[in-house]
């Protein structure tokens, strides 16, 4: 990552950076945060600003000035090159709708400083909101890391890359108001960013760059971390456990599928929290082919295994100490060659059940279902979580602005809700019941993949719940947002990563009692 963050008590007429930001809350006096003595031509300058209603702190108002054509005679000279002046609505009391709009603001920053290629740039936050000082200040910083992102992509040609990278520095100035841990708090910030640009890093992959092995790969790698313990089940290694849905998903592609385990257990005594995520790095459809409209979309349909190779690589750095948390992700293609899965078919899951297959493009529950059964099994967790790009009705339903949740405890839901309230990656809750198990009742088998149309996002998560059994489970389906949701300032077009911060949030603030 190319962003950091500094604490830094400097004056800001001393920072000698490429722009001095200064975030004005409502009625603020410019001049006044800044420091800036009346008489000055700098203090008059903003007071005209002022006078004209440009500084009413109105929703992305934003101002540039330069302060070296603002100096009169032998004034004290402003060492930064531009001045930026933004407004921010700071009488909102609600602390998650105040941390989406910091979190917006420090979006836009990353923006308009990815415009002047600005290496480095100080900050001043206004005091007094509805959050603590460097929580605040962690917002804007999020906001920042997070627009702050860009994929360097594949080309020959590198000066044609539509959003340069943002390679800067911004320091945090406390000014007069105490800020008490801020650099935890950036540091943490500076974690969790660093996780989602994983994730982002490899939706953004294509599927002939990003296969399952790479999956293999990458969590062998984080195996090197201190506290980190990675392994990765190949094809054989299946076959003996077992997970024939994950191995009959596979047979139509050339790629071996891989399961991948990543353990961070840093106390034996404290729960264990079991997250799965969907790896399908290409999903055709298998021989129920999708159309081809949008299908090369379908390279990001391990979104949701790109999201627990992030959580996982955040913890250790993160320290958290009161939870043992085991991270799985199933990865394989859905193609349509020979020896590919043919609609009614039957498969045993690893628990012994059998899955008729009525729908090879209902290939996420199949493999989610093995991993999960695998899971229980080997770690007899306290809690499941898994992470999907599950279903198209899920779009259909939620649209690009809201994720799935679906779960069977009341507890984990609510946890669930408020973490992604808390992040800015909103879920909905969807029921589940008997009378939509029904739909999956096979003729052949103990289950089928699908049901009708009715309630997809809902009968896809009823597939997943028969192999949770009576462990708390909470599925998260992210088919509408994983990518190319509504832009923020701080999610850029492509993969969002959404999920990462909301499981980090809810994991770090998991109550064991
Ligand atoms: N990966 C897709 C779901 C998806 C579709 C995610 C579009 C994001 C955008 C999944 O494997 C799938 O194909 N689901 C089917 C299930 C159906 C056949 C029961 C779907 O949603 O159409
Ligand atoms: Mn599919
Ligand atoms: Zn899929």
């Amino acid at each position: 990552m190319t962003i950091s963050f500094c604490t830094e008590d400097a004056n800001p007429q001393d920072f000698s950076g490429d722009a001095l930001i200064l975030i004005l809350g409502r009625e603020e006096d410019a001049a006044a945060r800044l420091g800036c003595k009346p008489g000055k031509t700098l203090a008059a300058a903003l007071a005209h600003l002022a006078d004209c209603g440009d500084l009413l702190a109105k929703p992305d108002q934003m101002v540039w000035l330069y302060p070296a054509l603002m100096r009169w005679g032998r004034e004290k000279p402003w060492l930064a090159q531009r001045l930026l002046l933004l407004g921010l609505d700071s009488a909102v009391t609600d602390q998650n709708q105040l941390a989406e709009k910091l979190r917006l603001l420090g979006g836009l920053v990353a923006g308009q400083l990815r415009k002047i290629q600005a290496k480095e740039a100080a900050l001043l936050w206004p005091d007094g909101l509805a959050l603590s000082r460097s929580e605040a200040a962690a917002q804007l910083a999020t906001g920042f890391a997070l627009g702050g992102y860009s994929f360097s992509g594949y080309r020959l040609d590198k000066e044609k890359h539509s959003r340069p990278p943002l390679d800067c520095r911004l320091h945090f100035l406390p000014g007069d108001a105490p800020a008490e841990g801020l650099q935890e708090s950036l540091q943490r910030v500076e974690i969790e960013a660093a996780a989602v640009y994983r994730a982002r890093d490899m939706a953004n992959t294509p599927a002939n760059y990003w296969t399952p092995a790479s999956f293999g790969k990458q969590a062998l790698q984080l195996g090197k971390m201190k506290k980190l313990k990675a392994s990765v089940l190949d094809r054989a290694d299946l076959q003996r456990q077992g997970l024939e849905a994950l191995l009959a998903v596979s047979r139509g592609s050339a790629e071996p599928p891989t399961l991948s385990v990543l353990e961070y257990r840093p106390a034996k005594s404290c729960p264990t929290v079991l997250l799965v995520g969907k790896g399908l790095t290409f999903d055709s459809g298998g021989l129920c082919l999708k159309t081809p409209a949008n299908m090369h979309e379908m390279k990001y349909d391990m979104c949701g295994g790109a999201v627990v190779m992030a959580v996982m690589q955040a913890l250790p750095a993160l320290g958290l100490r009161d939870l043992n948390v085991v991270g799985l992700v199933p990865a394989t293609e859905n193609l349509s060659g020979a020896a590919a899965v043919k609609p009614g078919d039957v498969v045993r899951h690893f628990d012994g059940r059998y899955s008729e297959i009525v729908n090879t493009d209902a290939e996420g529950r199949l493999i989610l279902a093995d991993a999960i059964a695998w899971g229980l099994a080997a770690f007899r967790p306290d809690a499941v979580l898994d992470v999907a790009t599950l279903t198209g009705a899920a779009i259909v339903g939620l649209g690009h602005h809201y994720s799935g949740l679906l779960s069977n405890n009341e507890t984990l839901a609510a946890r669930l809700l408020a973490a992604g309230e808390a992040t800015g990656e909103p879920f909905w809750r969807l029921p589940l019941g008997t009378e939509y198990r029904k739909q999956l009742d096979s003729t052949v088998a103990d289950i089928k993949n699908a049901g009708d149309r009715s309630g997809g996002t809902i009968t896809a998560a009823c597939y997943l719940q028969e192999f949770v059994g009576n462990t708390p489970w909470a599925h998260l389906d992210i088919a509408g947002t994983a990518w190319n949701f509504t832009k923020k300032a701080y999610v850029p077009k492509g993969p969002s990563g959404v999920g990462v911060r909301t499981l980090l949030h809810c994991l770090t603030h998991w109550d064991t009692k």
